[in-house]
């Protein structure tokens, strides 16, 4: 048997279609969805991820007020940003692009941002709300994950669903999404980590195995069920002369041979990566409504 491939550069671009077409919607009614983007510093990564997210908002018709900081900026003047852009009625979400430089405390900065913007879903008022149950703005690559395999027809409910990783941005919220009583969730969960005894007596179960956790290899066909659905949120670089840039991205799913196996699975690139920032777009496209009553 062969994996079905999830395209995650089709379901991203339906999505974002999708979005494109409420903007416009938006904007008979005069209301313009905007985002606050704020990068401090020059990493390499952080600057092509924001680039990409400049890029997508104007796509769609989204208005992104871009903030290029310099490295040595300080906290306060950080801070004194989130604040302005906290009050400003042009702005319905606010990312500041992590990491973050040492000089600058991460938790100081997140909790800054008031969660009626908090289009990343970091700040604990957001993750609170989603534990519990409540309407909440989603962190965007566990919504991403969701999409995908609802997108797919993967069936949620009642499915056993195994996470290897437990980030606080992955495996944690995907974990807590995937427990809800909800049409995107309904499923039964179980988080592997660095110190589960036998994680492939786990896998091995799954109708859906969730592969966050930044090391290749960490899932391998015979630690898959045949046909089961595999999403893998890893992102390696490993060294590739054959390459211009000297490198090539691989996950966290030896795809080659899983792919022979399961009955869905995400490619890398392609598959996860795509949808994080459609899903922050989403999330900015829906602050949007909920600051003009329209939800
Ligand atoms: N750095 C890498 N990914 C992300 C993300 O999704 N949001 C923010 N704010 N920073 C990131």
């Amino acid at each position: 048997m062969s994996a079905k491939i999830i395209d995650g550069k089709q379901i991203a671009s339906d999505i974002r279609n999708e979005l494109k077409a409420e903007v416009e919607k938006l904007k008979t009614k005069n209301i313009v969805p905007g985002l606050g983007v704020i990068l401090v510093g020059t990493d390499a990564a952080s600057i092509s991820y924001v680039t990409a997210k400049e890029k997508a908002c104007a796509d769609i018709g989204i208005y992104s007020d871009d903030n290029r900081l310099n490295e040595n900026t300080s906290e306060k003047d950080l801070l004194a940003l989130i604040d302005k852009m906290n009050k400003d009625p042009k702005i319905n979400g606010i990312l500041v692009q992590l990491p973050l430089p040492k000089h600058i405390d991460e938790e100081k900065v997140l909790l800054a941002i008031d969660p009626v913007k908090d289009v990343d879903g970091f700040h604990p008022v957001s993750i609170g709300k989603m534990v519990t149950g409540q309407k909440a703005f989603i962190s965007c690559t566990p919504h991403g994950v969701l999409q995908l395999l609802i997108r797919s027809g993967v069936k949620l409910e009642g499915a056993e669903v195994v996470i290897v990783g437990r980030s606080n941005i992955v495996g944690k919220p995907l974990a807590n999404l995937l427990m809800q009583k909800s049409d995107m969730g309904n499923a039964t969960v179980t988080v592997c980590h660095t110190r589960t005894k036998d994680i492939a007596s786990h896998t091995k179960r799954a109708d859906i195995v969730i592969a966050a956790a930044g090391r290749p290899n960490t899932i391998t066909a015979d630690m898959i069920k045949a046909g089961a659905a595999v999403i893998d949120v890893g992102i390696n670089r490993v060294e590739d002369a054959t390459k211009k840039r000297g490198y090539r991205l691989i996950g966290d799913v030896d795809f080659e041979n899983v792919s022979k196996k399961a009955g869905f699975i995400t490619p890398v690139p392609g598959g996860v990566g795509p949808m994080t920032i459609t899903m922050l777009l989403y999330n900015t496209v829906e602050s949007a409504k909920i600051a003009n009553g329209l939800v």
